[in-house]
C-alpha cells in the first residue's frame, strides 16, 4: 500500500471492538475488554487511535505510574500496548502514535519519562523506539508468558 491519509485522535468507547481486534491480530499479549476500558477511564488522554476513513487501523494505550524518591514523586508514562494493522505499516503511523502519546503524557499528566517493555526479538518495534529517542535501560528475563526476555526501554522528557 502507498501513502494514506490518517488522523490520530483520542480513543472513545465505540472503538473498543476495533482496538481489541487489532490487539489480537498483532500481538500475543491480549487483554480483556475491561482492561482497555479501565485504562481509558483513568487515563483518557493517553489512549489514542489512528483512523483512516472512519476505520481504526492502530492504537497506543498508556497509563501513568508514580515512583517515589527522596520526598519527591516522579510520574512515569508507561506505554502498555501499541499496534498498527499489517496493511498500514511503514507509513509513519506508529511513529505518529508514539509522538502524540508523548505530547499527551507531558501536557495532560506532567510525566517525567516514558517507559515500555519490548520483546528482545521485536526488531521493528525496537527500531521505532530507538528512532524516537528511547534507550535500553534493562533486560527483564522471562518477562513474557512464553519465556521470552524483554528490554525495558526509557525516554527522559525535559
Ligand atoms: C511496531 C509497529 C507499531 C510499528 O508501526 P509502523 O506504523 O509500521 O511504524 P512506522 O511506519 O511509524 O515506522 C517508524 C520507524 O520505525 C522503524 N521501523 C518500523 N517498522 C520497521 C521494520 N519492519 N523494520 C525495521 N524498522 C522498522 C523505522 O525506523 C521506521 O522509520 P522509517 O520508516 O523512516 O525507516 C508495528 O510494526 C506493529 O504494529 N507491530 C506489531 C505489534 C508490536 O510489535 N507492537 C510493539 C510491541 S512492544
Amino acid at each position: 500500500m502507498g501513502r494514506v491519509v490518517y488522523a490520530i485522535r483520542e480513543f472513545k468507547a465505540g472503538d473498543l471492538d476495533q482496538v481489541i481486534n487489532i490487539n489480537r491480530l498483532c500481538l500475543p499479549e491480549n487483554y480483556a475488554p475491561y482492561f482497555f476500558m479501565e485504562n481509558y477511564k483513568r487515563f483518557p488522554h493517553s489512549f489514542l487511535v489512528a483512523e483512516v476513513l472512519d476505520r481504526v487501523v492502530g492504537y497506543v494505550m498508556g497509563r501513568v505510574e508514580n515512583s517515589y524518591s527522596l520526598l519527591k514523586t516522579f510520574k512515569n508514562g508507561h506505554i502498555i500496548s501499541i499496534a498498527v494493522l499489517p496493511n498500514y505499516r511503514r507509513m509513519g503511523i506508529g511513529e505518529s502514535l508514539i509522538k502524540s502519546v508523548e505530547k499527551s503524557f507531558k501536557n495532560y499528566y506532567g510525566v517525567h519519562k516514558l517507559t515500555l517493555e519490548v520483546r528482545v526479538t521485536n526488531l521493528p518495534a525496537i527500531s521505532l523506539y530507538r528512532k524516537l529517542g528511547f534507550r535500553i535501560k534493562n533486560k527483564l528475563m522471562c518477562y513474557y508468558q512464553d519465556g521470552e526476555n524483554a528490554y525495558l526501554m526509557e525516554k527522559l522528557l525535559t
